[in-house]
């Protein structure tokens, strides 16, 4: 590495994975680490130790990585450069339980910098099961594990879920306290690491034409989608006991609200933003239990026949879930922010499984022009469609903005055109990775701002748990309530339409 190259690069450090055995690991971290180390965004001095509770020894591991790696990687997979760096791969046996696994973990550790001269700086990645959290947190503190010193640091990174209600949130931020400083713990959402909720900072606050009319003056709605075609897969036991709000709502959504709707901070410092961040959220209108049965709507999808012909079995059909199961498999929610910026203007949330396509995205919807000079030519001023700005997170991440236009002829007749930008299109392929890249890059050099602080999490989970609550003490009615492959149950369009506003669907 050149001397610009080793000023790119994270610090030198061992990356420990709890879970390296599992799914997470095998098809987003590793794949991760690979890009970065790939586009030399990593040391010479760095390792990963793997920790599961498969019995086998390194050399087995990294012939396992091996054998599946390509798979994971996908076109543009280099087995010269895996080859040269897969030596860099350690594997430890050990079940998280144990506390005899965190004495023997400090030993190895030890051998490791040893062996790659990495000087003590460890990031604990947990690719476990929530469950695990706060007793791995509590081992590593006990043997010493996350004290720092001066020439070294110790950070962990915690999966999403972070608890499952505000109490167990308020609790694992407890546990967590005990043994790591908040300024040592990383809380993931790789929906923060994608490039295109990034981009959303970029465009709103590096654009001089976008944030004047930013705000509840020239906005009539906002809506944000992530709408999955996917069923539940194999993961049947932890989604009915997530279900769609605490699955999605209180992490991806909330958190690219967080983003649209902050107030520009005062700098790009992690603290700054996140500030703003919380201060948006905590401006949401809390919910009580009128508002529960009014403006949230929750779905469980029945059986249905793909855009292919495919036909898929109903929720409750799917290997490992209950006949009388009243998890929702779908969300939708209004809510409204108490700020100046956006009095009166409705953010309407929604997320689904086995909705008719996989997406994710932001819609800005404008208010109509003050005067529509062309409301006599096409009758009625609903024909002319507002100004749409299309945010698109995944897949074909980009931006495009609706407007109107005079469509070529002699009559004076306006359809509504669009303006594309894809990424792709813009900038080199590499640029739209998973998102665990940037995070786990981040994490090296120390970068939180593209995670979750405590009271973040304590917010999301303050507006979400009146939801919990009042859906727990009435279960839901008339479940599957849309079938598999529609936009979701009808009362989620009508939580739009009975204020005059629509969803934008992307067949539209
Ligand atoms: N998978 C994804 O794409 C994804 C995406 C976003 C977030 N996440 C989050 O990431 C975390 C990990 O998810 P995952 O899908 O990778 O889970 P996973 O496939 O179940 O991986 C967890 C690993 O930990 C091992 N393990 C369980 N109990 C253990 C113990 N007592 N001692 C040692 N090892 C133990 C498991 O072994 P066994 O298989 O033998 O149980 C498994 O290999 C979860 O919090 C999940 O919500 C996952």
């Amino acid at each position: 590495m050149n001397q610009a190259e080793q000023s790119l690069a994270a610090p030198p450090a061992v990356i420990v994975i709890f879970g390296a055995a599992g799914d997470l690991t095998k098809r987003k971290l590793i794949p991760a680490l690979l890009n970065l180390s790939s586009q030399k965004l990593l040391p010479s001095q760095i390792a990963m130790v793997g920790i599961d509770r498969v019995e086998m020894d390194s050399e087995t591991y990294r012939q396992t990585l091996s054998q599946e790696i390509s798979s994971f990687v996908g076109e543009g997979f280099d087995q010269a450069f895996w080859d040269a760096h897969i030596g860099k791969a350690y594997y430890m046996p050990g079940d998280f339980r144990d506390a005899e696994c965190y004495k023997r973990l400090k030993k190895f550790l030890l051998e490791v910098d040893k062996e790659q001269g990495t000087p003590g700086s460890y990031l604990f990645y947990l690719a476990t099961p929530p469950s695990f959290i706060g007793v791995i947190a509590s081992e590593l503190g006990k043997v010493g594990l996350a004290e720092e010193r001066d020439d070294c640091w110790r950070r962990i990174i915690v999966e999403k879920p972070f608890g499952r209600d505000l109490d167990s949130a308020r609790g694992l931020n407890m546990t967590l306290h005990q043994s790591f400083d908040e300024h040592q713990i990383y809380r993931i959402d790789h929906y923060l690491g994608k490039e295109t909720v990034q981009n959303i900072m970029a465009y709103r606050f590096g654009n001089g034409t976008v944030e004047p009319i930013w705000n509840h003056r020239y906005i009539n709605n906002v809506q944000i989608t992530v709408a999955e075609s996917l069923g539940i897969g194999d993961r049947a036991s932890y989604y009915e006991e997530a279900g769609a709000l605490r699955d999605m709502v209180v992490n991806h959504l909330l958190a690219v609200l967080s983003v649209v709707a902050m107030e520009p901070p005062n700098s790009f410092e992690a603290d700054a933003i996140r500030d703003e961040q919380i201060k948006v959220l905590r401006a949401i209108q809390p919910f009580d239990s009128e508002r529960v049965l009014s403006d949230t709507v929750r779905g469980q999808y029945g059986k249905g026949v793909s855009g292919n012909g495919d036909s898929v079995p109903a929720y409750i059909d799917e290997p490992g879930i209950a006949d009388d199961s009243r998890t929702e498999t779908f969300v939708a929610l209004k809510l409204m922010i108490d700020s100046w910026r956006w009095a009166g203007v409705p953010f309407f949330l929604r997320t689904g499984k086995r909705m008719p396509g996989r997406y994710s995205e932001v819609v800005i919807q404008y208010k109509h022009a003050p005067n529509m000079m062309f409301r006599d030519a096409l009758d009625r001023r609903k024909d002319i469609s507002p100004n749409q700005l299309v945010l698109r997170i995944q897949p074909d991440e980009g931006i495009s903005m609706e407007f109107n236009a005079k469509v070529p002829g002699t009559a004076f007749n306006v359809s509504r055109v669009c303006m594309d930008f894809d990424y792709e299109d813009y900038f080199d392929e590499s640029t739209t990775a998973s998102g665990y890249e940037t995070l786990i890059y981040d994490c090296l050099r120390g970068d939180a701002t593209l995670f979750k602080r405590a009271d973040y999490i304590e917010v999301c989970w303050e507006l979400v748990q009146p939801i919990l609550d009042v859906w727990k003490a009435l279960p839901p009615r008339g479940f599957p309530n849309y079938p598999a492959y529609s936009w979701g149950p009808e009362e989620a369009g009508k939580l739009l339409t009975r204020d005059g506003y629509r969803w934008r669907h992307t067949t539209q």
